[in-house]
Order: C-alpha cells, then structure tokens, then sequence
C-alpha cells in the first residue's frame, strides 16, 4: 500500500490532519490502536479555543458541536471566599470558549472522515515506523487477525499521544526533552446533576484546588487537586462531596449541586515539550510533543493548532512543491506550544496548594488572584491565553 501522508493515532491531532488534508487534496491513512467504540468513550477534555471552535467549523465537523455545545464567555475565579469573573468576550474582542467533550470531538471528526472516504485502520496493532531518514518512509502494523501490512508514504505524522511509539522511533541524542513535574494531580468525577454554575469555576482554597466544569444541563464535570498516587477506592461518593463542600464555601455559604457520581479518575500533573517536533520525514504533533498540565485546558487545543499549521506545511508541499513550511513547522508550533505551557504552569501555580506551602505563599497567591481579577490589563492577559493565541504564521 501507498499513501501520501501516514498518521499514527486516531486522536483530536490525526483525525484533524488526515481530514484537513483531505480537504486539500491530499490522501492520508490513519493507524489506530484502538477500536472505535474505545477512541469514541474516552473521558478526557471539555473546553475548546475559539480558534478550534473555527476550525471544526471551517472543516465541516462542527454541526453538533454548534447545536449541543456551550458557549462560554466567561469564568469565575474562586479564592479568599468570594467570586470574581473574567469576563473573556468583554476582553478579547467578543471571543469565548465552547464546552463540548472530547469524545464527542472525536465522535464527529470520524464520522465527517468516514462519510469523505477517509482510511482510519482501527485495532492496528504492533505500529512500527521505518526509513525516516530516507525518501520513502515505512509505516508498519498487524491487523487483529494477524495479517501484516506494510504502507509506504511520503511522510509519517506521529500523533499517537504520551504512550505512543513515534516519539520513540527517534534515535535517542536527536530531541531535546524539558520537563517540569507537579507534586499533585486531579481527581476528576462525573456526576448526574444540574449545573451548579453558569460559568466553571477555578476555585484557590488552603485545602486545595477545584475546578467547577460541566458537560450538558444534567451532566457535570468537577475536579479537585489529590495527592498524584491517590486511589479512587478511598473515596466514596460521600467524602467526595465533603471535600467539594469544603473547598468551595464561599462567604454566603455556596454549595454545589450533588448527583450521582458515575466517573472517577486520578489524572497526573506535569508539562513537557520536546523539540525539534521533527525527525527526517516523521513529524510530531499534539501530545506526542507536548503535555501541558490541565489548569486551562490547553492540551487538546494545542493538539488541534499542531494539527492546522502541520496540515497547511503538508498542502503548501504538494500544492507549491515548496518545503519551507515544512522546515519552518516545529519552529512555529513551539512558539505557541511554549505560551501555552508558560500559561498551564502559571495557571497551576496561582492556583494550586504546593505542599509544606505556609501562610506567605498562600496569601501571595491571594494577592496574585486579587490582582490578576481587578486589573483590567491583568485580567486581559489571562482571558486572550484562555480563548487561545493566535497561530504566528512567517511573514
Ligand atoms: P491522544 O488524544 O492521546 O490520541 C492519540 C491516539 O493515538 C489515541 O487514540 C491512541 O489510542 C493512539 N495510539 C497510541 N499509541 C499508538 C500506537 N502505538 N499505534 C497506533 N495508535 C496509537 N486536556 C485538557 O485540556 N483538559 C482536560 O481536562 C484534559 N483531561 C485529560 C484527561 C485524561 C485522562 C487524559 C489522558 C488527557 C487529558 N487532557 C486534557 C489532555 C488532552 O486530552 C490531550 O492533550 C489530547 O487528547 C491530545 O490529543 P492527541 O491527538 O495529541 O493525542
Ligand atoms: C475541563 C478541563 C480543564 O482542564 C479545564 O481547565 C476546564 C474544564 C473539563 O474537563 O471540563
């Protein structure tokens, strides 16, 4: 088999390439570990950038997401007991977010690839990537059956996330790797109720952090800052409900709408970044490169833009036959790669509980909070990284 573009990993950042491609004329395949009902019921993010938003839309993917995802345009920051919102269209010039899950991301982009004859190989097993240096490089996997296939490219898109294998393909010496680990996770529930905000909420408390999300009018999202080797076992429905009573008390006494809870995990804190996002013909995008912390959920979004500026590279190859963008493609993901990781960690750090932090810390933090709130420059900053930078293109 032949194609122009090989694509390891049916997440946010290969569904988009291989469908934008498309779009523009070039052919892909996508290789899947996963099956579809598997890549389909992941729990993962909920906020997209406006700039996402656009993108589904301009690709034809972003129906529902218009019809059953929330706008937001703002949030409210919790700390010293009292709310204080930042009100994101007022201050970016009418841009928001919209809350649509991840899975429901993936759900529409297979289905708009699938419906446009998209290949996504599902249950690929055993994906291997060969000659990456060389003209022609190999993309290699075994069907569930057992079968072997060998597909040969132009160039192989590595956009199989932290645990996949193109990363790793890369003789070791050729990518310089930055890492920052947090002494904290986030144990995240699902729950059965009505929104106990219009808006989500990113809660500073001694106790620890919350974030107050949502999915739909009867499904929500909460989060709070554990111990990052926390066991879901040790927490019953009740604790969980005390913790989130405790932390988010506010000075009138406000407390969230329980339901059943039918979701818990523990999610691990830390950024990455590694660079060059290229290795011969094997280019990098989204998670495979980058892990951000969750505090202002920027990891999806990132996976998406990696997407975009790979995609216009690729068109910019055929279309022109010219490989500047090609060339130039870590070079511009990383410049909003690096913002959006300085963002996370800024975010993280105003609004987790470090350990053996005493009162000093925690009323900078306060203050950091107070100010960031009340200072209208203060509070730009913060409301033009949540909507999402822009993409610097070269001039
Ligand atoms: P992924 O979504 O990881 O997709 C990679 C795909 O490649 C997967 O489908 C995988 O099965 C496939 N794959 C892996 N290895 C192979 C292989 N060897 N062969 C073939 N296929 C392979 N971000 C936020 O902004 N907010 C959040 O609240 C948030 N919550 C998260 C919760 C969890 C539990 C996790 C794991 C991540 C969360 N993230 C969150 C991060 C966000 O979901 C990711 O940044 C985003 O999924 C990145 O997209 P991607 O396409 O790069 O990678
Ligand atoms: C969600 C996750 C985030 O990391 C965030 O900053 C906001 C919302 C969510 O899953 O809803």
């Amino acid at each position: 088999t032949r194609t122009q573009v090989g694509i390891v990993g049916a997440g946010p950042a290969g569904l988009l390439l291989s469908h934008i491609l498309h779009l523009n004329g070039i052919e892909s395949i996508v290789l899947e570990r996963q099956g579809r009902d598997d890549v389909e019921a992941i729990i993962k993010a909920g906020v997209l950038e406006q700039g996402t938003v656009d993108l589904m839309n301009e690709i034809g993917a972003g129906e529902r997401m218009m019809k059953e995802g929330l706008r937001h345009e703002g949030i409210v920051l919790r700390f010293d007991g009292r709310d204080e919102r930042i009100d994101l269209a007022d201050l970016t010039g009418g841009k928001a977010v919209k809350i649509y899950a991840q899975h429901d991301v993936i759900k529409d982009l297979i289905q708009v690839r699938l419906a446009t004859g998209g290949d996504i190989r599902f249950n690929a097993k055993d994906v291997s990537v060969h000659e990456l240096e060389g003209a022609q490089p190999k993309i290699r996997y075994r069907e569930a059956d057992g079968t072997m296939h060998e597909i040969n490219c132009d160039f192989v898109a590595g956009c199989d996330g932290t645990q996949g294998i193109s990363r790793p393909s890369v003789p070791a010496g050729k990518l310089e790797v930055s890492e920052r680990l947090y002494p904290f996770g986030w144990f995240g529930i699902l729950c059965q109720a009505p929104p106990s905000s219009d808006e989500l909420i990113y809660s500073m408390h001694e106790r620890g952090f919350v974030l107050v999300s949502t999915r739909s009018p009867d499904v929500q999202r909460m989060y709070f800052q554990c111990s990052p080797t926390e066991k879901v076992a040790d927490w019953s429905d009740d604790r969980i409900w005390a913790e989130f009573r405790a932390r988010l008390r506010t000075r009138d006494g406000w407390e969230p709408k329980e339901g059943k809870i039918f979701g818990k995990t523990v999610i691990g804190m830390r950024s990455m970044v590694v660079e060059p996002m290229r290795y011969g013909k094997l280019f990098l995008a989204g998670d495979s490169a980058h892990v951000v912390p969750p505090t202002g959920a920027k990891g999806l979004n990132l996976a998406a833009s990696d997407a975009q500026i790979l995609a216009r590279a690729l068109t910019s190859f055929y279309q022109q036959r010219n490989s500047d963008l090609l060339d130039q493609y870590s070079d511009i993901a990383l410049r909003r790669i690096w913002k959006a990781t300085r963002f996370s960690w800024w975010m993280t750090s105003m609004m987790h509980s470090f350990p053996g932090a005493d009162a000093f810390q925690h009323k900078l933090q306060v203050a950091e909070l107070d100010y960031v709130t009340r200072s209208r420059a203060a509070a730009t900053a913060l409301a033009e990284n949540y909507v999402g930078l822009p993409i610097e293109w070269p001039a």
